[in-house]
């Protein structure tokens, strides 16, 4: 496995493979990887063959946080990642410093985003105003540095994979991006790096997300139920775990991600909890 710094040495690297005409399959990660990271490792290299390439970046993108948020201790263990990564057949790890992702940013010369101007405005991009112009700049220099013809991309981020999947539509990135389900604790947790936060208690009570995508599924199953009314009921239950603190619950269209006002099978539904300072999501199509 190889394991890769510069931003030139990536490119190097990615172009010898496309001349040789291997397929790149590629897994952007933030690192303190976990079996959720591996699936998405897993389905690349499905993706691309035996023959073809898996690469995984690790870089913590100081540009998708912000300023009251948690990038000084988002938590790193590159070792431990990199021991994951080589059990999990990855060809080439990258893991560039904040200097050759963003030149000249720490002296104020870096001025150039990637905006994206629909998707990105609701749920995640209201209660986090600056995050997805983030994730669009540092994924979209990843993919000109990594050139995959494949990317994979976790479910839990519900509206990151469609705000990705409209930017590679609308900047005609030459890849194809497959969003691979998401990997869950026994007791229904999503898998997060995040989890690591939470203290026990804040843990045990962390699956009322999971369950309640589990009741309003089960809810809308019966009959139609209007938005405002399981928003308004969603606050309620989640009383239920008093460590919880409700940050947003949406319902909207897959596709689109407009808010619906008729929830039925089929309308995909996310939310956000705050434990503490830590902030959870989940989503589910119900
Ligand atoms: O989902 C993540 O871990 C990050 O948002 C990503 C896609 C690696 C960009 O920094």
């Amino acid at each position: 496995m190889q394991i890769v710094s510069s931003a030139a040495a990536m490119q190097r690297l990615a172009k010898k493979w496309q001349r040789a005409g291997t397929r790149i399959g590629f897994v952007p990660t933030m690192g303190y990887l976990h079996a959720g990271h591996i699936s998405l490792v897993h389905e690349a290299r499905r993706r691309v063959g035996k023959k073809g390439r898996v690469v995984v970046s690790i870089f913590v993108n100081p540009t998708q946080f912000g300023p009251k948020e948690d990038l000084a201790n988002y938590p790193r263990d590159l070792k431990r990642d990199l021991q994951l990564c080589r059990a999990a057949g990855v060809d080439a790890v990258f893991t560039p410093g904040d200097a050759e992702i963003y030149p000249g940013r720490a002296e104020g010369r870096y001025s150039t985003y990637v905006v994206e101007e629909t998707l990105s405005l609701g749920m995640e991009g209201v209660s986090r105003p600056t995050h997805f112009r983030g994730v669009t700049t540092v994924v979209a220099k990843l993919f000109n540095l990594v050139l995959p013809d494949v990317a994979v991309f976790g479910q839990k981020d519900f509206q990151q994979a469609a705000v990705i999947q409209r930017m590679v539509a609308d900047l005609n990135f030459p890849l194809k991006v497959v969003v691979a389900p998401t990997l869950r604790e026994s007791d229904g947790l999503a898998m997060s790096s995040r989890n690591k936060y939470l203290d026990p208690e804040q843990r045990a009570q962390a699956t009322i997300l999971f369950h309640a995508l589990q009741a309003v599924s089960a809810a809308v199953k019966k009959k139609t139920v209007s938005a405002a009314q399981l928003q308004t009921d969603l606050k309620e239950f989640i009383t239920a775990a008093p460590l919880a603190r409700l940050d947003y619950v949406e319902f909207f269209d897959p596709e689109t991600l407009a808010p619906v006002a008729k929830v039925k099978p089929g309308t995909q539904m996310a939310l956000a909890v705050f434990f503490g300072k830590t902030r959870l999501i989940d989503n589910a199509r119900l």
